[in-house]
């Protein structure tokens, strides 16, 4: 399988790095192909355009990249930290200008999503220090409610680790394991 893991984390030192390394070896023992994206190493722009708007098309060749990579992907994994209670801004940003209409959905006759995305099934890893509310969360409610089902996505799973502020080391490592076997149960080798 092809699969897109995209890292919103501007330190390469951090355990959002970290873990991001530990799916990507995963995944790849498990014989898939794995682009990694760190947005920020990138210098992915958040920023929407006044023409991505009006047209659904970028001048932003890395844009371009994203959507044709993203449309076709076998699997999609997203590693981040929670930031007041959402993805970081330039994650945001990219959910924007890359999962766009006319790309990664259409709008229904009745001004719904339909989603085109080839991915069946996303892996979401999360850190934060807060204790995780019952239920539903907001960035439950982003990726796993509203943008990977209307972009096609049926099957989302997150692993949310907390408090990470508090962990030590082998907490950490014990995490590391932990998110690299949601990976390889997510998407098994296929044989
Ligand atoms: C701008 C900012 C906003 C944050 N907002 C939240 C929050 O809403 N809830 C929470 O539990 N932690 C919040 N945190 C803590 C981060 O989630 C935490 O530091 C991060 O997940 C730890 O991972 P790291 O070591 O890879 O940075 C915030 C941190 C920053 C820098």
């Amino acid at each position: 399988m092809r699969i897109s893991l995209i890292l919103a984390h501007p330190d390469e030192e951090s355990f959002n790095h970290a873990l991001a390394g530990s799916v990507c070896d995963a995944l790849e023992a498990e014989g898939h192909e794995v682009t990694l994206h760190d947005l920020h190493g990138e210098g992915f722009d958040p920023r929407m355009t006044r023409e991505e708007v009006r047209t659904h098309r970028s001048q932003d060749a890395p844009v371009e990249a994203h959507v044709a990579e993203i449309v076709s992907a076998d699997g999609l994994v997203f590693v981040h930290p929670v930031w007041f209670d959402a993805p970081p801004a330039i994650l945001k940003g990219w959910v924007e200008r890359v999962l766009r209409e006319g790309d990664a959905f259409e709008r229904g006759v009745d001004g719904g999503f339909v989603g085109r995305l080839r991915a069946e099934a996303a892996l979401l890893v999360t850190t934060q220090n807060a204790p995780r509310s019952e239920g539903v969360d907001a960035v439950d409610h982003f990726w796993s409610e509203f943008v990977l089902p209307a972009m096609g996505v049926r099957e989302v799973e997150r692993v949310a680790l907390t408090p990470v502020v508090a962990s030590d080391e082998t907490q950490r490592r014990a995490w590391l394991d932990e998110v690299a076997a949601a990976a390889r149960r997510r998407f098994p080798a296929v044989t």
